[in-house]
């Protein structure tokens, strides 16, 4: 035990474990081996990061309340997983947590490491948008994957993890008619959760690396948005009016998500497909995808086993691997 977050770790572990709620700084000198001056910083800098502390003369020191951010002595614990988010970092602000992580990737971090971030002030959406960011309310993460499967593979990684996504919120939220819109989007009554970005590193044979970025809306309320998304945009909280602790919902996504992903390595998107289909937003509506300057019309009618959209046209189906899906006229929905 050596760095300062060592040091916290041990001293919230034998907080929560003390069995009358108090602890005297006595005790915790004796087992963080430091000062009594030393004790007082650490539990100065748990307050900071949300941590309510109690310190009373002769009694010492008890835990009243942890954060609800994803902070990682919050999210370990609830962890169901063997690697996804065993290494963990949080952050109070980055630029974009993708872009952190894919630094991370390049200099050697191991597949199950994840970042998140409070806030974000370059957060990437796909297609070059950016995504709204605010502190305090939403989950924004990024995992690393160095999946060993052949690269035409890889962009069927982003329903996977849309699939997980969406598996999560339901068990957090019993009800939710949770949908994915090809090929990265989470919708909640016509309007829009969150997305998923992923980033890949590869050569022509093999993948290096792909950041998988989740961005959630997760306790903003409507005011949180900027006017522009307002109408298209929602968070879990406005879809089912309660508040939900953000490491929760990291580590329900978390835990969803790496048997799946096992499954995926083996087995590529066939035994999801099922679950893709009736999760699949756009399935029998007119849809218009734009690919660069060109634009497609047709029914969509399916996701394929290789990830594709299946849209069927005047000329019969045809799949789709990338593009801006646009859907058309459909009262209720918005895109
Ligand atoms: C989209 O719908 O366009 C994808 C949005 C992905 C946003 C997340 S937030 C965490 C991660 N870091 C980023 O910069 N982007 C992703």
């Amino acid at each position: 035990m050596n760095t300062r977050s060592d040091h916290r770790e041990v001293l919230l572990e034998r907080l929560r474990a003390s069995p009358d709620g108090w602890l005297s700084g006595q005790a915790l000198c004796a087992a963080l081996h430091c000062s009594r001056t030393a004790i007082w910083k650490h539990i100065e800098a748990l307050r900071h990061l949300g941590y309510a502390i109690e310190a009373r003369p002769r009694l010492g020191y008890h835990l009243t309340g942890v954060p609800e951010a994803p902070l990682p002595a919050e999210v370990a614990p609830r962890l169901t997983t063997r690697t996804l988010g065993r290494e963990l970092t949080w952050l109070p602000l980055v630029d974009s947590t993708n872009r952190w992580l894919a630094e991370k990737a390049d200099a050697g971090a191991a597949e199950g490491y994840v970042v998140t971030a409070d806030t974000q002030t370059a957060g990437r959406g796909r297609l070059d948008r950016g995504w709204h960011s605010p502190p305090a309310l939403n989950l924004y993460a990024s995992l690393l994957l160095r999946p060993t499967v052949p690269l035409d593979r890889a962009a069927s990684l982003t329903l996977l993890l849309g699939l997980a996504v969406r598996r999560a919120v339901r068990s957090l939220a019993a009800g939710l008619a949770v949908r994915i819109k090809w090929p990265n989007d989470i919708w909640i009554d016509g309007r829009k959760l969150g997305g998923i970005l992923c980033e890949m590193r590869a050569e022509t044979d093999r993948i290096h690396h792909v950041v998988a970025g989740i961005g959630l809306n997760v306790n903003t309320t409507a005011r949180d948005f900027p006017p522009d998304i307002r109408a298209s945009a929602i968070s879990l909280r406005q879809a089912s009016a309660l508040f939900f602790p953000r490491a929760e919902v990291l580590a329900a996504i978390l835990n969803e998500l790496e048997p799946v992903y096992r499954e995926w390595l083996n087995q590529g998107l066939a035994p999801f497909l099922d679950e893709l289909n009736d999760a699949d937003l756009l399935k029998g509506r007119t849809v218009t995808l734009a690919q660069g300057d060109q634009l497609l019309s047709g029914v969509a009618t399916g996701i394929a086993r290789d990830g594709a959209l299946l849209l069927t046209t005047p000329d019969g189906v045809t799949p789709v691997y990338s593009g801006d899906v646009r859907i058309r006229s459909i009262s209720g929905l918005r895109d």
